[in-house]
This record gives C-alpha cells, structure tokens and sequence, in this order.
C-alpha cells in the first residue's frame, strides 16, 4: 500500500535559533535551497524559489505577514505558500519544529508500506 509520510531533517544552522521577526535567511537543506523566515513569532520554511520565474525568494522581505519577492513585489502566504496576485502555482512550503535540540524541517515523500514496515 502506498503511503504519504513526513521525513523530519535536523538543520544543523546556528542563525535559525536567534532569527528576529520578519527576518529571513536561506539555508540549503537536502541539496535544496529553502528560505526559513519567521512571522508572527512562527519559525517557516519555503523552497528559494518565486513560482513566478524562479528567481530565489531568499533576497525579498516580509510585509503584511508575507514574503515578497524582490523581483516583481509578488507576495506569497509562509504558511500554505500562495500568492496573492493570482499565480496559479504555489511557493512548496515545509512544515519546521522548533524544539529544544534544534530545528528540524518536514520533507514530505510516498512509500510503500507492507504489514506497516514503510520501504524506505
Ligand atoms: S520572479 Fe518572483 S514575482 Fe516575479
């Protein structure tokens, strides 16, 4: 049977810890670039790259509780990833755990499971 599961990865990143509100910094996780920004005291995580053209989001900022990307002022939702000038296609975003051994990030992936062993 096939199953969606969530793969938790430690971010081994000092600046995470002391990130101030409204700040972000890119951080490649996994051989991909995400941005982690926090917003409303939230820890986020988002993949570096506007769906508009693809330009890294990571050079943006933060207004009305919104990454805005530095090439077009688009502004995109932390949390579900949507644009709010009518792109279609959403930034990916990363569910983030602070916890007391560091942070780790969500990367969502399919699997087989038989008798409730998961493959892989
Ligand atoms: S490249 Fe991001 S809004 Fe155009």
């Amino acid at each position: 049977m096939m199953v969606e599961h969530m793969r938790w990865v430690l971010v081994a990143d000092d600046r995470l810890a002391s990130l101030a509100e409204g700040s972000m910094v890119r951080i490649v996780v996994r051989k991909k670039p995400l941005v982690f920004v926090r917003i409303d005291g939230a820890l986020r995580a988002m993949e570096d790259r506007c769906p508009h053209q693809g330009n890294p989001l990571s050079g943006g900022w933060v207004a009305e509780g919104h990454v805005v990307c530095p090439f077009h002022r688009f502004l995109f939702d932390p949390v579900t990833g949507a644009c709010r000038h009518g792109l279609t296609s959403n930034v990916a975003v990363h569910p983030v755990k602070e916890e007391a051994a560091g942070v780790r990030v969500g990367f969502g992936s399919t699997t087989i499971s038989i008798f409730g062993w998961k493959l892989w």
